[in-house]
């Protein structure tokens, strides 16, 4: 089972005005700013379509308002993989799998990082296993994608400013396109 382009538009067209857990933007709206900030800082198409589908798993799994103050994690980071492998590359996959993990490990290296997490990342972080070791920070930062997965994470965090002008849908479906058909996987 695949999600074709069209699926990811339809999954945003009906998901998409989803509130972004415990922050002022939709589920459209941060998955647009993440795309924009990759595309700020001139990302690849494939990292960029990682910033923009990143969490598609809650699109795919919607737990209704702000899941982790009922004590869930709804693992979203996993739930698009299966989806997505058939039409995108590793170098779209692994930024999305690892953006959680990265979280993790960027407490463990950044002593500033912490103190910048909104409320419900503070909450899901717990819900998630918690800050890593030293020494799960090392392994995470051994694995291949884990430099774009910390990137990700980065534009994550800061993608939820209410009312922030991006580009529409349009712009990051042509991007995922792209990635597509650079992989031969349309
Ligand atoms: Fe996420
Ligand atoms: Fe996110």
């Amino acid at each position: 089972m695949a999600l074709s382009l069209n699926d990811i538009r339809l999954l945003f067209e009906r998901y998409g005005e989803l509130a972004y857990s415990g922050e002022p933007v939709t589920q459209l709206e941060h998955a647009l700013q993440s795309g924009a900030l990759a595309e700020a800082e001139g990302a690849a198409d494939e990292l960029i379509a990682a910033a923009f589908l990143h969490d598609l798993g809650h699109l795919l799994n919607p737990q209704g308002e702000t899941p982790t103050a009922r004590g869930i994690d709804d693992l979203h980071q996993y739930f698009a993989l299966p989806f997505l492998r058939p039409v995108l590359p590793d170098a779209v996959l692994e930024p999305i799998r690892l953006h959680v993990d990265a979280k993790r490990c960027m407490c463990a290296i950044d002593e500033t990082y912490f103190g910048q997490l909104s409320a419900d990342s503070v909450r899901s972080l717990e819900l998630q296993g918690g800050i890593f070791s030293k020494e799960e920070a090392k392994a995470f930062l051994r694995k291949p994608y884990a430099e774009d997965a910390l990137r990700l994470r980065k534009w994550d965090d800061r993608a939820k400013e209410q009312n922030r002008a991006t580009p529409g849908i349009d712009h990051y479906l042509d991007v995922v396109e792209r990635a597509m058909r650079k992989h031969g996987k349309t």
